[in-house]
């Protein structure tokens, strides 16, 4: 079989790394893909946006199955172009993609269907959005509508931040299109936990359960950033607590997609809080989160690329995946600066012993070198017995890969180790 992949960053190539083991495999193409994942597929240099391009190479290389990963091209509708040509995908279409390219569109699902989440207001109008702010009790929540690559939610302590937020969202366009509606939200407290789901319309299985640590700095602190680091599964999510999910959010949302006839064939991923007043939905994603699927995809045992046919076929119901019962952490290394600007095109050294454990996000070749190309650079994963072990293995791992200027947390999966302890 020949399988393109399009994306371009360490989910990518975590997930490359797992649809290869399938023996049916001949060839894999990844578009763009990246210069880690070189080692793995072939990279071909067209973005993972243009839609044109990746539905004319598909057609030309005699692509059997498409696995369309990040949420841009799913809510651009690169799988209702692929499958137009004929080509199945993984992934949802554009009818069910808006689920994350809308928090408009999500937060009044979730109301209409009583899924739990933060109570909100939407507003296109900034004096609405103002005035709203005046009634409400601080901390608050301001998030851009659209995509914002994970960076378009504020959190406002007091009544300025909040009108400030409102103000670079709705006149500054900090985030273009995609802050001309915003989200008000309810500020929740509790634990996150990230559950990523394979379903088909009909059945949804859960995948196991993990952490990630958005914060740039030790302790959770510093801006926001894609994901720093991730373990799994996650402590706080107990199996009372994931029946619960299943029961109150999971199901209700497959059917409430159903229901509005967008039936959501893929990798839905679930933002939970887990709040004093039980579990609630801080986001939906359409797609594979990065950096969780590089904790979870290590641990599951189930072949990926069937599982993800099966999604397509609409079998998953007669299908078993199985997850081991170990423990996984992966740290993310920086480009130095990151979140912010950071310098590009130095060397990464990744020693052989650790390169099957490497997923690499921002690298290209240049002249033969693997040079950065972008902040988040690779991550590196353990499994182990134990989380500590899987924690102390990763960052034993860390020590074999550089270039100059490399930054990561050093306390990724301490919360974690904390939550364990007290049990
Ligand atoms: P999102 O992009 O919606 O996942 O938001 C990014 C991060 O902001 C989340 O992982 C939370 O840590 C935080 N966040 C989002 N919404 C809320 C909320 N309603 N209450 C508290 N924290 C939130
Ligand atoms: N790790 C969060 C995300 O993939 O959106």
């Amino acid at each position: 079989m020949n399988i393109l992949v399009v994306g371009g960053g360490g989910r990518e190539h975590a997930i490359i790394k797992s649809v290869k083991k399938n023996n049916n495999v001949d060839k894999i193409y990844a578009l763009p893909g990246n210069g880690g994942i070189a080692k793995d597929a072939e990279c071909v240099d067209i973005s993972a946006k243009d839609l044109d391009a990746i539905v004319d190479f598909a057609i030309k290389h005699s692509i059997d199955y498409a696995i369309v990963a990040p949420d841009d091209p799913l809510v651009l509708g690169c799988v209702d172009r692929l499958n137009e040509v004929g080509i199945p995908c993984f992934g949802p279409d554009k009818k069910a993609a808006i689920i994350e390219g809308s928090k408009a569109f999500s937060k009044n699902l979730m109301k209409k269907y009583a899924i739990p989440t933060a109570k909100y207001e939407v507003f296109t109008d900034r004096d609405e959005a103002v005035e709203y702010l005046k009634s409400q009790d601080m901390p608050i929540v301001v998030k851009a509508d659209g995509l914002a690559l994970g960076k378009g939610v504020i959190i406002a302590l007091t009544l300025e931040e909040a009108i400030e937020a409102v103000d670079s969202m709705m006149l500054g366009k900090v985030f273009g299109a995609s802050g001309d509606s915003v989200v008000i939200e309810e500020f929740l407290t509790g634990p996150e936990v990230s559950v990523l789901a394979f379903t088909d319309g009909t059945t949804l299985i859960p995948m196991i359960s993990s952490m990630d640590h958005k914060r740039v700095g030790d302790g959770d602190t510093g801006l926001n950033t894609g994901g720093m680091g991730t373990i799994a599964p996650n402590p706080y999510y107990t199996e009372e607590i994931a029946r619960l999910c299943y029961d109150t959010i999971f199901i209700p949302t497959m059917e409430a997609m159903n229901s509005e006839g967008r039936k959501f064939k893929g990798c839905l991923y679930f933002g939970l809080m887990l709040t004093p007043n039980g579990p609630k939905v801080i986001e939906y994603n359409c797609r594979f989160g990065d950096p969780e699927t590089q904790v979870v995809l290590p641990l599951m045992q189930s072949d990926l690329l069937e599982v993800m046919m099966a999604v397509t076929e609409e079998r998953l119901a007669d299908i078993e995946v199985k997850f081991s019962d170990k423990s996984a952490c992966c740290v993310i290394v920086a480009s130095g600066g990151y979140p912010a600007s950071y310098p590009k095109g130095k060397v990464i050294t990744i020693d052989d012993s650790v390169s099957d454990s490497v997923y690499v996000a921002g690298a290209s070749i240049v002249d033969g070198d693997m040079v950065t190309s972008g902040g988040r650079v690779l991550g590196v994963t353990a499994v182990s017995d134990t989380l500590e072990n899987a924690i102390k293995c990763a960052y034993d791992k860390v020590t074999k890969v550089d270039f100059e200027g490399a930054y990561f947390r050093h306390d990724i999966g301490q919360k974690a180790l904390r939550a364990l302890e007290a049990k």
